[in-house]
């Protein structure tokens, strides 16, 4: 007999004589002549009760269905008599097949955060994390509907590779040399042309560069895949590891890449408000009470709209005592952003043209000769989610930006020929797949968004 998924099983309008279900046991409450197990199978968040009649052949193993065993149950799908359920259950057999003793870690609720963490291969059965891998899953899909929906072409771009596209120097080598006796060239220094690819190379930090090459061939592309940055970040909202999606547009400027990112945004706010209901009321109620209306709020409103100058202005006049003094020409910090976002506009807030001096080499430099067509739009409660810009399409104007970054142009050669040939207008963005998590569940931490954290100092399971 063919399973049934607790979800399918849930939102049946018939009953069923006979069913099938599989999956783990959450409580089980023993009265007199019957057992009331809550089954739990993941495919989504409520369970379904189980009733087992003491006078059923297999009740002599029912001490064995504790909290955290697996269980397979043949019955009947009866509506129930209980409270808070349309449907239970009611077993004509039962087999517990994997036991769970009492050193299970989920037995009680109310595990902290940070002890859950710890236990992250136990984890998703908990209520909170099922419901984080559900959405991430289904917003996964919504990414690829979006695209495909409006002929993005789907890039692959390489994991392993040579250039440092952001170029903050924090990427993690990969090597095949022995550390402890590398080839050493006559200076002393390791000499990568022994190496496995005859050059020293790296973890992507960013699948862009490679997206431009497709862009400018194929004219709309995106990339969804795992990057990796080596920052020593200890924050709430920086990974080592974590996933980016990274569409390039060709014939597109800086205007259009900030429309399509709002576009973006709000497409996959409103497909999870759709299909993950319940797990976004799960939210709603345990993460954060003001998701839900935050969330509604977003799809209704414009972004705004502010140029980097206009937005040093408004924290200059802010009056507010910052951490990191506001500094015209740099960086913003993240309580700055936050400041913007949270505090002055109140809503998603896209901040456009940055000082070129703060920005990679490939951001495409304004008429000003000071500013670069770049954007980041930040979001109340994270900062920053989406980073983008208009590449420099021009010759000349990218190779003097390599020189002044002190790259190679002979490191670049590729890249730069697409300059040479049939060079066109192009923009395009990275979403941070996380920060996007942390901002449609309300849950502040970014370890618990990804399955398993690669944080410094961590790469447990
Ligand atoms: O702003 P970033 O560094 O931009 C790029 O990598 C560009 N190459 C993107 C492009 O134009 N194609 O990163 C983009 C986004 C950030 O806005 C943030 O959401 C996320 O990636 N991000 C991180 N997320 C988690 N942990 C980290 N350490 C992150 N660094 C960036
Ligand atoms: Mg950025």
């Amino acid at each position: 007999m063919q399973r049934t998924l607790v979800k399918d099983a849930l939102a049946r309008s018939e009953p069923l004589d006979s069913i099938l279900l599989q999956g783990w046991v959450r409580t089980r409450r023993d009265a007199k002549a019957f057992s009331f197990i809550e089954l739990n199978d993941g495919s989504c968040l409520k369970g379904i009760q189980i009733v087992a009649d003491a006078a059923l052949p297999d009740y002599a193993q029912i001490e064995k269905a504790t909290t955290g065993a697996s269980l397979e149950v043949h019955g009947q799908l009866v509506p129930s008599q209980g409270q808070g359920q349309k449907w239970e259950v009611v077993a004509r057999s039962f087999k517990v097949v994997g036991e769970a003793d009492a050193t299970y870690p989920l037995q009680k609720k109310g595990h902290s955060l940070e002890f859950l963490r710890e236990i992250a291969h136990l984890r998703p059965r908990a209520n909170l994390f099922g419901a984080i891998f559900r959405v991430r899953s289904r917003l996964a899909y919504a990414i690829h509907q979006f695209f495909q929906e409006r002929s993005f072409v789907y890039v692959h771009t390489p994991i392993i590779g040579a250039s440092d596209c952001e170029g903050a120097g924090e990427m993690f080598r990969v090597t095949t040399l022995d550390p402890k006796q590398p080839p050493l060239r006559e200076d002393g220094a390791v000499d990568f042309t022994k190496d496995f690819f005859q050059k020293p190379t790296f973890l992507t930090v960013s699948g862009q560069l490679e997206g431009e090459v497709f862009a400018c061939a194929l004219s709309n592309i995106y990339t969804f895949g795992p990057t990796f940055r080596a920052e020593n970040s200890h924050t709430s909202r920086h990974a080592a590891e974590f996933w980016m999606i990274e569409p390039e547009i060709a014939f597109c400027d800086l205007q259009g890449d900030m429309d399509l990112a709002e576009a973006f945004v709000k497409y996959l706010i409103r497909d999870v408000r759709e299909h993950c209901t319940a797990d976004l009321e799960f939210f709603g109620k345990f993460v954060d009470k003001e998701l839900l209306g935050r969330l509604d709020f977003v799809l209704e409103r414009p972004f705004q709209r502010v140029s980097y100058d206009e937005a040093v202005s408004i924290l200059l006049a802010s009056g507010k005592a910052f951490e990191y003094p506001v500094s015209p020409g740099a960086a913003l910090q993240a309580e700055h952003e936050r400041y913007l976002t949270e505090v002055h506009f109140k809503c998603p807030t896209t901040v456009f043209n940055y000082p070129k001096g703060i920005k990679p080499f490939y951001m495409r430099l304004n008429d000003d000769g000071l500013t670069v067509a770049a954007m980041d739009v930040l979001v109340p409660g994270i900062g920053e989610i989406v980073g983008g810009s208009q590449r420099e399409e021009r010759l000349e104007v990218l190779q003097a930006n390599l020189r002044h970054h002190g790259l190679s142009e002979k490191d670049y050669w590729w890249y730069v020929d697409l300059r040479r040939y049939g060079s066109v207008p192009h923009s395009g963005f990275g979403l941070g797949f996380e920060r996007l998590l942390m901002f449609v569940t309300g849950v502040a931490n970014i370890r618990d968004v990804i399955p398993f954290a690669r944080t410094p100092g961590t790469a447990e399971f």
